[in-house]
């Protein structure tokens, strides 16, 4: 029995949220365990009512569950940085969910718009740093609003941080890397990094990531690619990639990157990891407002992240049967992952991959 805390959040978050559930329990029937749901409203509807975000009573909440579901959070009507701030990264960083574990990998029947890429070439992991950086509110202004106003924000790394997160992108490695899956003759894993220009912070990460390798992980191939290159070579060789480490900025962005060759915000999923602790699972893809209410959005990002969770609670063969249904779907179903254009409606999709996973 595994408690789940599922919060729904804000525009098609509820739509793809209801799917995942539909097809987290069509797994739970079939692999023979249960769920209890228990559903939080934290998001902007909530914050426009009662000018509340996520209270320190909802983390304390939060931490009895085993995981947690997010739909999407993002409204409309609330200025852009206090639902994120308060909602999305104040769960992350209360929770210490140091891990941003973001796969990328092109299903079948996919479209990626790289020429001449295909589900063979398009396979590697983000573990993105998830707890410090620029996104750690280190910084300030001053003399604000004045012509010689001046606004610092710091990128901020201890030790402590980055280690705990190369190692577990080594362990990572080691399970998930292609040679354990079959697909390669090593298991590799990149630091993208710019020791070039942020010659504090990612020299730290360098020598951090060389030491633990050499030392614990002599086994896993090493690499290294500046956040430019690294951004280059997902257009034009990613099959070079297999499990990749960054910080938290940078994991940002590239995997936004990642998530556009991959088919899109439709299809690509993270979880927000605290291998110690409570761990939360999402879309990439945000609230998409204009899209609400129509039965358009595509579900299968959020599916993806009911799959990840039950892969991280231990429930590897329901997770492997969740992607197996998902790459059928895409496979022989869907005519395109967008929005409006999949030739279903979003609980169709949930439908399709659900009986499927039946
Ligand atoms: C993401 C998002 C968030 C981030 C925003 C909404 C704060 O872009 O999950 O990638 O920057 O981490
Ligand atoms: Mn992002």
């Amino acid at each position: 029995m595994y408690k789940i805390a599922v919060m729904p959040g804000d525009g098609t978050g509820p739509e793809v949220t209801a799917e995942a559930v539909k097809v987290l329990q069509a797994a739970a029937a079939k692999f023979g365990f249960k769920v209890e749901l228990t559903e939080f409203d934290f998001g902007g509807e909530r914050y426009k009512r009662t000018r509340e975000t996520l209270p320190d009573s909802a983390i304390e909440e939060l931490r009895k569950f085993d995981a947690i579901l997010l739909g999407a959070i993002g409204h409309p009507d609330v200025p852009p940085g206090i639902l994120e701030k308060g909602i999305l990264l104040k769960a992350r960083f209360e929770l210490d969910q140091y891990i941003n574990l973001r796969p990328v990998k092109l299903y079948p029947g996919v479209e990626t718009p790289l020429k001449d890429k295909g589900p063979e070439h398009i396979d590697f992991v983000v573990v993105r740093e998830n707890s410090g950086d620029a996104y750690t509110g280190t910084g300030g202004f001053t003399m604000r609003g004045t012509p010689h106003e001046v606004a610092v924000q710091s990128a901020v790394y201890s030790r402590h941080q980055v280690d705990r997160c190369l190692k577990f992108a080594f362990e990572y490695t080691q399970k998930h890397g292609k040679k354990a899956r079959g697909k390669g003759e090593t298991n590799t894993l990149a630091l993208c990094g710019k020791t070039n220009v942020l010659t504090y912070i990612y020299d730290l990460w360098e020598r951090a990531f060389h030491e633990m390798g050499k030392s614990q992980y002599s086994d896993i191939a090493r690499e290294y690619y500046h956040v430019d290159a690294t951004c280059m070579w997902f257009v034009k060789n990613p099959e070079w990639f297999d499990v990749i480490v960054t910080g938290n900025m940078f994991g940002d962005i590239i995997t936004d990157l990642g998530a556009m060759i991959q088919g899109g915000m439709g299809i690509a999923a993270g979880g927000n990891l605290n291998p110690e602790g409570v761990s939360m699972f999402e879309p990439i893809g945000g609230s998409a407002p204009k899209y609400t209410g129509k039965g358009v959005i595509n579900p299968l990002a959020a599916i993806c992240a009911a799959q990840m969770m039950l892969q991280t609670l231990g429930e590897q063969k329901a997770a492997d049967a969740i992607e197996q249904a998902v790459m059928h779907v895409t496979a022989n179903k869907l005519k395109s992952l967008a929005a409006g254009r999949m030739g279903y409606s979003t609980s169709q999709v949930g439908d399709l991959v659900a009986e499927r996973v039946a």
